[in-house]
């Protein structure tokens, strides 16, 4: 077995690779002048972990050549951040359902594929081929034990995050609580008042994904006018688009960790583990 990955996943692709005690293939990225992209691995073996998270097209289309390069072999594809999923309806006339077509493309040519908090789990299905997505809700709350933080509050800024803050809560039998938040377009999200018990507490706002940072802005205000001593946030993904690192630290989010499902300074909790148990099963 070996592993392969794209140039942004190239961290969490060699961790994973040491969980497994399985070596890593260097791979040569370059762009032809007409800039399409141009890609060579080396040699594989009977199975190959191609590592991957669509955090671009230019990393989807790294996928769809490494898929393709690798085609002599048994291949597991790694999609740690599964961009594209959280367009997994046709909310108007005339859209794609993005999530099934990215999840039709990258299924083609592997065995299986393993994600990580996927967006939607019915969004796997469109892989056509077996796929589960594994949980880092216990790393996020180990790293929040293993913080300065007593007792914290652990809230989800909407009832899709609630079951995955209460496992994130569950870690450390804390409370646990979530808002309610109606999004408006892909920049603009309001959120429902609600009386929080945050007054003097410091409350982790937990999410799978943080992307412009708009959900957490407004949650960390209404937690700071309701009296919480302290806000921060703990995702999975980290995508941390348009400012959004800045405009949180602005907000008085006191400290952003993610995880390398999105390789980032932020990245301070590593989803090799919980990969490398999901290949092991496989
Ligand atoms: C959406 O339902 C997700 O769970 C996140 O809440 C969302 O992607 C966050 O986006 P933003 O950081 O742009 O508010």
């Amino acid at each position: 077995m070996k592993v392969v990955s794209t140039e942004s996943s190239q961290v969490l692709a060699a961790r994973i690779a040491e969980r497994l005690d399985v070596p890593v293939l260097g791979t040569e990225f370059s762009t032809f002048p007409d800039r399409e992209l141009y890609l060579k691995t080396g040699e594989t073996d009977g199975e190959t972990i191609i590592v991957g998270s669509v955090v671009d097209s230019d990393a989807f289309v790294q996928i769809l050549l490494l898929i393709d390069a690798c085609d002599s072999s048994e291949n597991t594809l790694v999609l740690p951040y599964a961009g594209y999923a959280r367009q997994d309806r046709r909310f108007k006339p005339g859209e794609p359902v993005s999530a099934r077509a990215v999840a039709r493309a990258l299924g083609r040519g592997v065995k299986r594929v393993i994600t990580v908090n996927i967006h939607e789990e019915a969004t796997l299905q469109h892989f056509q081929v077996p796929a589960v997505s594994v949980t880092l809700a216990s790393a996020l709350g180990r790293h929040i034990l293993e913080s300065d933080l007593r007792d914290p509050l652990i809230l989800a800024p909407d009832k899709g995050a609630g079951a995955f803050a209460a496992d994130v809560a569950a870690v450390g039998s804390w409370d646990c609580d979530c808002l309610e938040k109606v999004r408006l377009s892909g920049t603009e999200v309001r959120m429902e008042p609600k009386q929080i018990a945050a007054s003097g507490r410091a409350v982790v706002l937990v999410d799978d994904i943080i992307s412009t940072g708009g959900t957490l802005t407004i949650a960390a205000g209404m937690l700071y006018e309701q009296g919480a001593r302290e806000v921060s946030a703990a995702c999975v993904h980290g995508v941390l688009s348009s400012g959004a690192y800045a405009r949180l630290i602005a907000a008085g989010v006191t400290g952003i960790v993610s995880s390398d499902t999105y390789e980032s300074a932020c990245s301070r909790i590593t989803a090799a583990d919980a990969i490398a148990d999901a290949v092991r099963k496989c």
